[in-house]
């Protein structure tokens, strides 16, 4: 490995870098919602059979051919392989510039939502439906906090590895686990709780459809930062000594964790109030504050300024980590210095969001798209971007056991691993990365597309 690329300090410090790419919105805002819409526990069920079957390995394999390359997503693809599997390395880091333009909207709502309850007056609205609706769609609010969201961002991303995405994670992964323990306990203790638990935990397995299915896989790729070379990126930055597998395992296990304790906090607080949990995306920014604001002034700050505070500091550890994605390829393929490289895509992503920014109503052809089934641009967005990502792990998987050859990936896995080579663990791998991965992987991608072009109604 090229030395003054950096690394992580220690095993823990990538552990927690990786966790922290991991948990973001999408366990706190996105999972809570969606398990929501589809059955409670029954999405929970499907989830976790995602995660164990399809993501494990993929995240395996992923982090193996990082550290085996040492270099970027594109250099890595490009080494181990050849200049035409780069290309998916480089589409790779493509989506992961989409994803934070939009990822840093909904970061800076988050913000903006921290700051105004516990500094602001916020909670003091009546109508939090229309105040949402309102809040997108102020163009000077949006602009400052997504603004100082990718600031923030860049500052710690300039700083490099073990000063910055490292140093970073170590602070907020520990606060984000506290925070989130507090609320739990605390909703936990609130009347009618346990409707919520109920709902949340014991499964109805007469309620997996087909949707169920396309949005488990969706959801799992995305909350593990999955299929665009994130983990390649993070990967070439761990030392030889490590073993990757149980890193694997500890990383899907502390996401899986997060997103499964967010469920826990959310449910028993909808349910003490007679909310609906099927409210989707506007779950956390509409529900939980008319929630926080029924608590009263003092304890609705503290309660709600602590749950968006968490919410930000889960984004953050996500946007680093969606920046370090395509700074990482340009410091190492074109040799430009750290700093000018954080700052010039900081400013470029932030200009790629502003369509998703005010995709919101603000201009009314983003909010609604022809082509698009009606819906906006922001979605769009998201949604081409969860598809990029099943695709990408199905060809990552098909490169290495096609292209780089399995028993490359054994022998990278060995290293700092004595056991590896004659555990059980290495013909799971074997299997679901030749063949359960690339197959599922690919038919539900297919299925995933034709499902947002033409609905679900009219593929049966
Ligand atoms: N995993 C993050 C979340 O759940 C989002 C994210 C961060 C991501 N980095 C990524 C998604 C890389 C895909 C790829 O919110």
């Amino acid at each position: 490995m090229n030395d003054n690329r950096g690394s992580f300090s220690s095993r823990l410090g990538f552990i927690l870098a990786a966790a922290g790419s991991a948990v973001g919105l999408g366990n706190i805002w996105r999972f809570p919602y969606l398990a929501g819409q589809n059955g409670g526990a029954a999405f929970l069920f499907i989830y976790l059979l995602c995660i164990f079957l399809l993501c494990f390995p993929v995240m395996v394999g992923e982090i193996a051919i990082g550290r085996a390359a040492g270099s970027d997503a594109m250099g890595s693809y490009s080494k181990l392989g050849n200049k035409r599997w780069g290309y998916l390395g480089l589409f790779g880091i493509l989506a992961g510039i989409f994803i934070l333009s939009f990822y840093n909207v909904v970061a800076g709502w988050a913000f903006g939502y921290f700051l105004e309850i516990s500094f602001g007056d916020l909670l003091n609205e009546s109508d939090f439906g229309a105040f949402f609706g309102n809040y997108v769609n102020d163009i000077s609010d949006n602009l400052f906090f997504s603004l100082g969201f990718m600031i923030i961002t860049a500052v710690i991303v300039s700083r490099g590895i073990q000063k910055g995405v490292e140093a970073a994670n170590k602070i907020m992964m520990p606060a984000l686990y506290f925070i989130l323990l507090a609320l739990i306990i605390y909703s936990l203790t609130l009347p009618n709780a346990m409707a919520g638990v109920e709902f949340y935990l014991i499964p109805d397995l007469s309620e997996i459809t087909a949707q169920t299915i396309f949005d488990g896989l969706k959801q799992a790729f995305f909350s593990l930062s999955l299929g665009m070379g994130a983990l390649i990126t993070y990967g070439s930055y761990v030392n030889k000594n490590q073993n990757i597998v149980s890193s694997a395992a500890i990383i899907s296990v502390a996401d899986t964790s997060v997103a499964f304790f967010a469920g826990l906090m959310v449910f028993p607080l909808v349910f003490s109030q007679n909310m609906s949990p099927t409210e989707g995306p506007a779950l956390v920014f509409m529900v939980l504050p008319q929630i926080f604001h029924d608590m009263g002034p003092i304890l609705g700050r503290v309660v709600g300024g602590g749950f968006f505070l968490l919410l930000c500091f889960a984004a953050l550890t996500s946007t680093i980590s969606l920046l370090e994605v395509p700074t990482t390829y340009l410091v190492d393929q074109k040799k430009i210095k750290r700093t000018t490289v954080v700052w010039s895509l900081a400013l470029l992503i932030f200009i790629v969001g502003l369509p998703s920014m005010v995709s919101q109503g603000m201009v009314p052809a983003l909010n609604k798209l022809s082509f698009y089934r009606d819906r906006d641009f922001l979605t769009f967005i998201a949604d081409m971007c969860d598809i990029t990502l099943t695709v990408g792990g199905c060809l990552m998987c098909i490169f290495i056991a096609y292209k780089w050859k399995i028993h490359n990936m054994d022998h990278e896995l060995s290293i700092g691993n004595d056991g590896y080579m004659k555990s059980f663990l290495r013909k799971y791998l074997h299997f679901t990365i030749s063949y359960v991965c690339p197959l599922l992987l690919g038919v539900l991608s297919i299925l995933i597309i034709l499902e947002k072009f033409i609905g679900l109604e009219n593929i049966w």
